[in-house]
């Protein structure tokens, strides 16, 4: 479905991505874990059309969409879920959601779609006509999730689901994204925090300084010694 190839990315000649390759199939479940400044986001950017890689080819179901338009990318079934979430504190609930569709046209699927995302997340179902700022940082999140599913994806890439978030609120969101991938969806995560990545993924990629360190089944990896030292912690 998706194999990126050979990335670079640099910001003002300062390397950031350095030569990264992956593939992942159809359905998957990825994530990338990695500190602070490993690249992640700069990997999730270069995918998504944000960022202009130096280097490597991204070729999702056959189409090199390396260098494209974001809007030719999300078209073509990729959609992403920014760090930091970026919803409309002043626009409803919502307003927000329909953002998420504004490339598409038929009113009945994005219809059908915003149901969906209320069925996943009944909470912005009730206050969908309250400003997006009302809302707790664990229903932003769901929010900016559920935005990104608007735009009816193959492929969701998700930057920093987790951060500042408390421990009932990502259980909560790490089941939805599980259920998602059961029902078809492909997902790319991306943590600084192992601990959910591991527990939520099925095949992880560690990233320091802007190369893939390691790579394999999430059970795995949580068995690792050199993780559980340097990432989780035990
Ligand atoms: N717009 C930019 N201009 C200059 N340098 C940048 C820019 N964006 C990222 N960098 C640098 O590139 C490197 C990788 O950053 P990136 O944001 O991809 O890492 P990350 O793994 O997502 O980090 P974090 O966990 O903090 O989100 C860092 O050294 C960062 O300072
Ligand atoms: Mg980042």
């Amino acid at each position: 479905m998706l194999a990126v190839k050979d990335l670079y990315v640099e910001y003002s000649g300062i390397r950031a991505v350095n030569g990264v390759t992956f593939s992942m199939d159809e359905g998957q479940f990825i994530t990338l874990i990695g500190a602070n400044g490993a690249g992640k986001s700069s990997i999730v950017k270069a995918i998504t059309g944000l960022v202009k890689p130096k280097q490597g080819e991204i070729i999702f179901n056959d189409t090199n969409i390396e260098g494209r338009d974001s809007s030719v990318i999300i078209r073509q079934g990729i959609s992403y879920c920014p760090e930091g979430r970026r919803i409309f504190a002043t626009m409803t609930v919502e307003e927000n959601l329909k953002i998420g569709a504004y490339l598409r046209k038929d009113k009945k699927k994005i219809n059908d779609d915003l149901d969906k995302v209320y069925h996943y997340f009944p909470i912005l179902k009730e206050k969908r006509n309250l400003p997006g700022g009302s809302l707790s940082g664990g229903q932003q999140q769901m929010l900016a999730v559920g935005r990104s599913l608007m735009s009816d994806p193959k492929l969701l890439l998700i930057d920093e689901l987790t951060l500042g978030l408390a421990p009932i609120i990502i259980q909560d969101l790490a089941k939805i994204l599980i259920e998602l991938n059961q029902n078809g969806l492909a997902i790319i995560l991306i943590e600084q925090n192992a601990n959910v990545a591991l527990k939520t993924a099925n095949y992880g990629y560690v990233l320091e300084t802007g190369n893939i360190i390691l790579e394999d089944d999430t059970t795995e990896l949580t068995d690792n010694d050199f993780i559980q030292k340097a990432y989780l912690g035990i």
